[in-house]
């Protein structure tokens, strides 16, 4: 990065910062509209470690090597993290446990993890670290909600709303989501943007994005009362949703219907879709669904939502 955009370095001693992947369970795409959405931080995550250096980031697990600055994406989101960070002269080695572009919220894991890992060297406040985390952000995707940083951030379970922020979310009972991997890389900025121009060109598009809000809520009590069962049926309702929003695809279907067909109580595509990837709730049925994903071909894991 540009010298100028640099503080003296205070000392050589290493940091890190540590961010968790995330997955939303309801309201992807309406959030962008004001309506809420419902997010739980997944275990795997991002850890960045800083050392004294010139703006370099490594991260070996997705073949991503950047400077800041360099004119590449990665390298103007860490420009611009660091620039409002005032931060210091500074490499970053990434250990990153969660793929990219995956539906997981691999870039603000990013984000988030790098900004904790200057704090934790200069001390910058809260509200700082979030600016530079959307920032960094606004470099991928022009107009985010900001539940992917949220989410990223907590690591628990929440409820989000553009005006209203991130509230922990109760959760009776916790339990285990499947996640599948569809293995076409998610363009959220993209995937945004074609929502936006539908709701312009077809403005009763709008009942959908507010129906998606409804789920949220929905979603919310389902948690409450740990009825996994009625979640379940959220997710196909929001799943049905999002595909008239024409934001799924051939995979994502396949992994939908592929996880219904293996004993899932609901599946739906998480993220922005058009790729990424897809929950699926399935109590006692979370090995059939992973199998049979895997028979067609896609990877996935199973994670604990609620709980610690
Ligand atoms: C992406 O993880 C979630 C979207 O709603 C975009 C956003 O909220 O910024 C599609």
């Amino acid at each position: 990065m540009p010298a100028e955009a640099m503080a003296k370095d205070p000392g050589a001693t290493t940091t890190t910062g540590f961010a968790h992947g995330k997955v939303i369970l309801l309201g992807e795409h309406a959030v962008v509209h004001g309506e809420p959405a419902l997010a739980a931080g997944i275990k795997a995550g991002i850890t960045a470690t800083a050392t004294s250096g010139d703006g370099r980031l490594d991260v070996p697990a997705w073949q991503l090597h950047a400077r800041a600055g360099d004119g590449s994406p990665a390298g103007t989101a860490l420009h611009r993290l660091l620039d409002r960070l005032r931060a210091p002269a500074l490499d970053f080695a990434i250990d990153a446990q969660i793929p990219s572009r995956a539906g997981l919220g691999s870039s603000a894991a990013l984000a988030v993890a790098l900004a904790r890992a200057v704090a934790a060297r200069t001390g910058a406040a809260t509200a700082d670290v979030a600016a530079a985390v959307t920032a960094s952000e606004s470099v991928f995707h022009s107009s985010p909600s900001g539940i992917d940083a949220a989410a990223a951030a907590s690591g628990a379970v929440g409820r989000f709303q553009k005006d209203d922020g991130w509230r922990p979310v109760v959760v009776r009972q916790p339990f285990d989501l499947c996640v599948g991997l569809s293995g076409r890389s998610r363009d959220t900025a993209a995937q945004v943007e074609a929502v936006a121009v539908l709701l312009r060109r077809t403005p009763v598009a709008r009942r959908l994005i507010e129906s998606l809000g409804a789920l949220t809520d929905a979603g919310i009590k389902a948690l409450a009362a740990g009825d996994v069962d009625g979640l379940g049926r959220l997710f196909d309702l929001a799943h049905g949703l999002l595909a008239g929003l024409r934001v799924s695809s051939p995979e994502i279907e396949r992994l939908v219907h592929g996880a219904r067909a293996a004993g899932a109580v609901g599946a739906k595509l998480t993220g922005a879709g058009g790729g990424g990837a897809v929950i699926a709730l399935g109590p006692g049925h979370e090995s059939d669904i992973l199998a049979r994903w895997r028979a067609d071909g896609f990877d996935g894991f199973v994670t604990v939502v609620g709980g610690d």
